[in-house]
């Protein structure tokens, strides 16, 4: 880690809830550095690295205030929580409230009155940091569902900015935000924004829909108008990766040398499938190994010849939905291996850590298939960056329907997660499917993901924040 640097005011600031590293304590109890988990952080470090500027986030610990400091390329502006903070705003509004809510309520949204005080604070203590390191005029970036209110706070602080904000996960339909008894406090905090940007067409509909229908407001395709007179535009931005990065990667020789090793670590089996994911409820994962445990009881999989490999990043830990998920994984894994496997074969090689990028692409190089079956996701960038290591153009890829990047992925074997036969059938033709079939599928996905990647589309929602007319 670089070292520290006075604050110095910047033209481009994105803000997020977590900053791209994490504050951790090793074995030793000493204080260790680690990539931040998840898609966001994934998809806004390469833009970050070209654009320079500032991101204000926490750090992952609690009741520890830090100064600024370079990295990367850029500066890093922590934003300290308390402990309760950490457990009212973060693991109670933002993953208890929130998340639930926008992912189809998958798992039941809690409703309690404290997360909500304290979601409004910390939203009010980031717009304060943001400003704080924003130069007259400049550009600021809000991220994701944790920091709804932070553009309209910001707005009220400094009227000289430009304020975008991106949703990470997808924006629900009308009839599920209303159950939301601060809907109105959210709508108008991102309506604080010149540009808001949504993974989907379908989400940036759902919020205007609701602005319309909620505040009054007139709207007309993708622009809202203000009482002040003042336009906020909503839009769908797909994002995406740095695919070349992901590309140069896999194609190294220590990764392709480790791709083999890994394949032989696992038996040499005829076909690797592969799922990776941070452990979530939302990630369709007890669906998609209860679906690969029939075939493999069925017979149709055959242990000795297949293998699953299913990585998942610990996530969340201290929600009660995710220890349950934790529990039930831990099980349902154990079942399977316990009634099917053989000595040194189980069916499925089950770790629940997070790994390096190196080994990542060394898992998506092995892997035969790859399995992505949420049962909501704003994108999923695992799909991408599966696609992205497949230069040979073979490897198959199963795909939710109910991802976002089923709207761009067309080519993948689709599946309805809910649909444990679909499920099962889409499985067995992904690994039974002719090579031609599969190259012309993966030379479609590659093709896709590498006209769209992460610079195409931070470029497009930036020109488009640009062009807001100022409102100086
Ligand atoms: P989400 O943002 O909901 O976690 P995404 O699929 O969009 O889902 O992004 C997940 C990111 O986390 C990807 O960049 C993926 O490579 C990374 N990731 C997932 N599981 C692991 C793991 N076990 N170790 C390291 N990285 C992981
Ligand atoms: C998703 C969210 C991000 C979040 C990430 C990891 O990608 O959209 O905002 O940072 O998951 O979750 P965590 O709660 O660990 O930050």
């Amino acid at each position: 880690m670089a070292e520290q640097t006075a604050l110095e005011p910047v033209d481009f600031v994105v803000v997020a809830n977590r900053l791209p590293v994490d504050r951790k304590s090793d074995a030793d109890g000493n204080s260790v550095w680690r990539t931040s988990p998840g898609g966001l952080v994934t998809a806004l470090e390469p833009v970050m690295q070209e654009h320079h500027g500032a991101w204000v986030g926490w750090h992952g610990a609690t009741d520890e205030p830090l100064d600024p400091f370079e990295y990367s390329g850029y500066q890093l502006v922590p934003v300290p929580l308390s402990a309760q903070e950490v457990e009212e705003y973060y693991e109670g509004f933002s993953n208890g409230t929130l998340w639930p809510l926008y992912h189809d309520v998958v798992a039941k949204p809690e409703y309690h009155r404290e997360w909500w005080d304290s979601y409004v604070e910390v939203n009010q203590r980031f717009a304060e940091a943001a400003a704080a390191v924003a130069a007259h005029g400049a550009t600021v970036w809000v991220q994701d569902y944790q920091l709804q209110l932070v553009p309209q706070m910001l707005r009220a602080l400094r009227e000289d900015l430009r304020i975008g904000f991106f949703l990470h996960i997808p924006f629900p339909p009308v009839e599920l935000f209303q159950q939301l008894p601060w809907r109105r406090q959210i709508i108008e905090g991102l309506l604080g924004a010149d540009l808001i940007g949504f993974q989907t067409a379908g989400g940036a509909q759902n919020f205007t829909r609701i602005a319309r229908q909620r505040l009054r407001l007139d709207t007309h395709r993708e622009s809202i108008t203000l009482p002040s007179g003042r336009t906020c535009r909503a839009a769908a931005y797909p994002i995406s990766i740095d695919a070349r990065g992901f590309e140069t990667l896999a194609q190294s020789q220590p990764i392709q040398q480790r791709a083999r090793e890994l394949r032989h670590e696992l038996g040499d089996p005829e076909v690797i499938f592969l799922g990776v994911d941070r452990l979530d409820y939302t990630k369709g994962i007890y669906h998609r190994l209860r679906a690969y445990g029939e075939l493999v009881a069925e017979g149709v999989v055959d242990p000795a010849k297949c293998a699953f490999l299913q990585v998942a990043t610990p996530s969340r830990e201290r929600v009660d939905e995710y220890k349950r998920l934790r529990d039930e994984i831990d099980m349902l894994v154990g079942r399977i291996n316990g009634d099917f496997g053989g000595i040194g074969r189980p069916p499925i090689t089950y770790m629940h850590m997070s790994f390096p990028r190196e080994e990542m692409a060394a898992m998506y190089t092995a892997a035969d298939v790859c399995v992505v079956t949420p049962l909501r996701d704003g994108m999923n960038l695992v799909c991408k960056e599966y696609i992205a290591c497949r230069s040979n153009n073979d490897g198959a890829l199963i795909l939710s329907e109910f991802a976002g990047a089923a709207g761009e992925l067309r080519q993948a074997y689709m599946i309805n997660p809910y649909d444990v036969n679909g499920m099962k059938q889409g499985m067995v033709l992904a690994m039974n499917d002719t090579v031609q079939n599969k190259r012309r599928r993966m030379r479609a996905l590659r093709r896709q993901v590498f006209t769209h990647d992460i610079d195409t589309w931070a470029d497009s929602f930036l020109k488009d924040l640009a062009n807001v007319p100022s409102n100086e």
